[in-house]
């Protein structure tokens, strides 16, 4: 692992926007790595593009655990972040440890889970033991049944418990958090007042950072893509060049543009 935690931080710092994608198998990690992204998430969005359910709510820390391992067979230099599936860290902190352990012994460096102000507990017991956490707010997938639908999240007055909710998982250790389907300008807000990277999935360009699931960044999944997705397998001859292509624009800040973020 040549980029670490510190890495982002700095490229916080800098002003150098931070790749992420997902890959759940060792030759699509293998070409992501080469391309030179910064982390590979293996992502609970498996259980869509990788098991055909329509939501992620199916995923078992088994399932997460056997993607990460054939993920990191292919990884020479990236980050690989774990996503803690539901049900796997919601009982009790000391569940999320055991489970965040299965995903570091799979191959993991870091792992990610669901929830704010609601998961500081936990955030906090695993940053304490040695772990690094990326929190997830905004758009919850696993959340999904409870949230009414994939919708867009933060809006009125849910804007300042997001705002609340990113200060809070700072504050007890996370070492990123990403932003899923919020509006760019509180985005924005948030990537400003934090020392952390934010990771936007349609969440505007002016996050540290940007995440897309590879099967919706090179338009292989068969139901309709969210609209804060770009397929950039057009004009390209080649999944490589088409990961190359994402990690310039979301560098040139060409990526997200407009038609992809939320007023
Ligand atoms: O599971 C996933 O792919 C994710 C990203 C969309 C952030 O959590
Ligand atoms: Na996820």
């Amino acid at each position: 692992m040549a980029v670490t935690v510190t890495t982002m931080r700095k490229m916080k710092e800098a002003g150098d926007k931070i790749t992420w994608l997902t890959a759940y198998d060792y030759s699509f990690a293998a070409l992501i790595d080469n391309a030179g992204i910064d982390a590979i998430l293996v992502g609970d969005s498996l259980g869509m593009v990788m098991q055909g359910h329509a939501t992620p709510v199916p995923v078992t820390i088994e399932h997460a655990a056997y993607h990460t391992e054939c993920v990191a067979r292919g990884v020479n230099n990236c980050m690989i972040v774990g996503d803690l599936p539901f049900g796997s860290y919601q009982v009790s902190k000391e569940q999320a440890y055991e489970n965040a352990v299965k995903l570091m012994q799979a191959g993991a460096h870091t792992i990610k889970l669901e929830g704010g102000e609601l998961q500081v507990e936990t955030i906090n017991f695993l940053a304490e033991r040695g772990i690094a956490v990326c929190a997830h707010i905004g758009l919850t997938p696993q959340s999904v049944h409870q949230l009414g639908g994939f919708k867009v999240q933060g809006r009125g007055d849910a804007a300042q418990q997001l705002l609340d909710d990113a200060r809070r998982v700072q504050e007890a250790g996370a070492f990123a958090v990403v932003l899923e389907a919020v509006p760019a300008a509180l985005a924005a807000q948030i990537t400003e007042k934090l020392t952390i990277p934010t990771i936007g999935i349609g969440a505007g360009v002016d996050c540290d950072g940007q995440v897309l699931v590879l099967q919706d960044m090179i338009g292989i999944y068969p139901h309709k893509s969210p609209k804060f997705c770009k397929n950039f397998m057009t004009g390209n001859q080649s999944v490589a060049d088409a990961v190359s292509q994402y990690i310039a624009e979301v560098k040139a800040g060409t990526f997200p543009a407009d038609e992809h973020s939320f007023k």
